[in-house]
């Protein structure tokens, strides 16, 4: 994966959710950040992290689990970056990037994650299975809503959601997971 990641990968998008998230956020982590495309958009780059496990253009080449700060963030991207082997390794991670996010309602993960589908160069990588269920089981376990739920095609493909934090217990939460904010 890692060596994929840093010979071979190539970024194919800029999603406008990602950029729309940035100009709202204060201080920001990108975990898996690839080529850095994000941070451009942040209003002051010092405050815009990117981290990479692999390519040499992220600010701090780490895997996340290994990445020190005292700082907490209230955007973290997490796209196609959690997305590897099994549940205890996305899990170990997620805990890691859920430990970084602030405390203060409305800050937000956003997620894109790829259940098992090839790369757009044909390369197919050992990736986790995610599913929609999943990502809800997650939800319950970190106390955190799902919004702006999206995904391309019916079937298999790769999909999108924000974690977001609310000031109401998560019991008292209604989840609407397409509302759009
Ligand atoms: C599919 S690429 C996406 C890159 C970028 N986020 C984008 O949307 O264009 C996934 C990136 O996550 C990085 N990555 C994978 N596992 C990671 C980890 N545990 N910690 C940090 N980066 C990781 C890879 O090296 C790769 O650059």
């Amino acid at each position: 994966m890692i060596d994929y990641f840093k010979y071979h990968w190539q970024q194919t998008e800029e999603d406008s959710h990602i950029v729309e998230c940035i100009k709202k956020s204060f201080i920001i982590l990108d975990v898996g950040c690839g080529f850095n495309q994000y941070k451009k958009y942040a209003k002051s780059p010092q405050y815009f992290k990117g981290i990479d496990i692999a390519n040499e253009d992220a600010d701090e080449v780490i895997d996340i689990i290994d990445f020190k700060t005292d700082k907490r963030f209230d955007l973290i991207i997490c796209y196609g970056s959690i997305n590897f082997y099994d549940r205890k390794w996305v899990e170990k991670r997620l805990d890691k990037v859920v430990n970084l996010l602030d405390d203060a309602p409305g800050s937000r993960i956003c997620m894109k994650v790829n259940p098992g589908n090839p790369h757009a160069d044909g390369t197919m990588l050992d990736f986790f299975p995610w599913t929609m269920d999943y990502a809800r089981d997650l939800s319950h376990k970190y106390g955190l809503m799902i919004e702006n739920y999206r995904k391309k095609g019916s079937t298999g493909g790769r999909f999108k959601f924000d974690y977001v934090r609310s000031d109401y217990p998560y019991s008292k939460q209604s989840e609407d997971i397409y509302a759009f904010v």
